[in-house]
């Protein structure tokens, strides 16, 4: 097995310093990016090309030499492979017919999942084979509540007040959903694998609207499902990413299928090596603002994680995506800091 230090890491060891990858590696901060996304007027086109996502996703290894790509994808591409009504408004961020009763799931369908998806595949595999093979090659996927508040809600949201709504009166549906999404995400990461994801990672971004009570229902549940079926068939780290739930963390650290948790900004590094990296392999939790901040703000911050964290089982990343108005040269110089660390130093 080779695909370097990210699976290393994943698959239990340490290495200083510690791999770096970061969320949104690909985006629009890359002039290269910018000028490959201006040949496709629909983002879901562009996503479905596989030369394009291929050139997008390999853009940030060349320019930084980071230790793993991530497909260039969407979790949206889960809903609109099942049917529902999915569009990019440009400047708004994502659309989507919103689902308004339990009555539309009939609506939806695995079937055609595996063929409307197939460009991603070849995406991944054209990617692994220009990949180093010390570079891992990564899949994703959303987490079902987080691809079912894009659902219900019909894109983005402050609160997901409706989606909460509907899982606090009418459980039973809302399960109904949640099963059905499980489902989908297995197939479409298990695609993943089979075209040569190395590990995969599930973003359950808005996890954190949750109050502690239904989180063990709608996010690590079904987080953990998708974990045990995918692992039946195939021996492939899953790094968990439950975004903004504070200490309830807690809650995903014991939980064997997890290889790793991603940890976002608002949780504190010195308090998640304590109760959280005796049990599992952490990435995180450098503030994207500080990626456009740059200097020593950056400088100081990336060290402190590193110095609480990097002794361990770690993999330095971002709490949350790259922003558009980050400089690439802060990118370059994170990455010199993160390889020129040290413990101790
Ligand atoms: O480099 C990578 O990380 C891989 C590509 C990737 C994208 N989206 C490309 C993208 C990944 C991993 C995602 C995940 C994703 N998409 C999430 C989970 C992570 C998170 O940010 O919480 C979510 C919630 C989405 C849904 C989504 N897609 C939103 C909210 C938006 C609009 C935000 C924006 O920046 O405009 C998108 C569009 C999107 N997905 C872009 C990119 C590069 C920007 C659109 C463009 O380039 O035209």
């Amino acid at each position: 097995m080779t695909a370097g230090k990210l699976m290393a890491v994943l698959r239990g060891g340490r290495f200083v310093p510690p791999p770096v990858w970061l969320m949104r590696q690909a985006g629009r901060y890359l002039p290269e990016y910018r000028k490959v996304r201006a040949t496709t007027s629909s983002f879901l086109e562009f996503c479905y090309t596989p030369d394009k996502a291929t050139e997008v996703t390999l853009q940030p290894i060349r320019r930084f030499d980071l230790d793993a790509a991530i497909i260039f994808s969407d979790i949206l591409v889960v809903p609109d492979a099942l049917g529902q009504k999915v569009w990019f408004a440009e400047g708004e961020g994502p659309k989507l017919e919103p689902l308004k009763d339990p009555a539309e799931f009939g609506k939806l369908s695995r079937a055609r999942l595996p063929e409307h998806l197939a460009p991603v595949y070849a995406a991944l595999r054209a990617t692994r084979a220009s990949l180093p093979s010390n570079k891992a090659l990564l899949g994703f996927a959303g987490a079902p509540f987080t691809l079912a508040c894009y659902m219900i809600e019909g894109g983005g949201s402050r609160d997901f007040a409706m989606t909460k709504r509907w899982a606090y009166q009418h459980p039973e549906s809302f399960g109904l959903l949640i099963d059905l999404l499980v489902d989908a995400v297995v197939d479409h990461l298990g695609h993943q694998v089979e075209a040569g994801a190395d590990a995969v990672q599930l973003f359950d971004s808005w996890a954190g609207v949750l109050p502690e009570s239904e989180l063990f229902r709608w996010s690590v549940q079904p987080m953990q499902r998708i974990a045990q079926r995918l692992r039946e068939k195939h021996d492939v780290p899953v790094i968990a990413f439950p975004r903004a739930v504070g200490p309830a963390i807690l809650m995903y650290r014991r939980i064997t299928e997890f290889a790793a948790l991603s940890i976002d900004t608002g949780i504190g590094a010195h308090w998640v090596a304590n109760e959280l990296q005796p049990h599992v392999a952490l990435q995180g939790n450098l503030d994207p603002i500080m990626l456009v901040a740059g200097g020593r703000a950056l400088e100081a911050e990336a060290r402190r994680i590193l110095n609480k964290l990097g002794g361990g089982r770690f993999v330095f990343n971002l709490g949350h995506g790259i922003v558009p108005q980050t400089p690439p040269d802060h990118v370059a110089r994170l990455v010199e800091i993160v390889r020129g660390w040290k413990p101790g130093a």
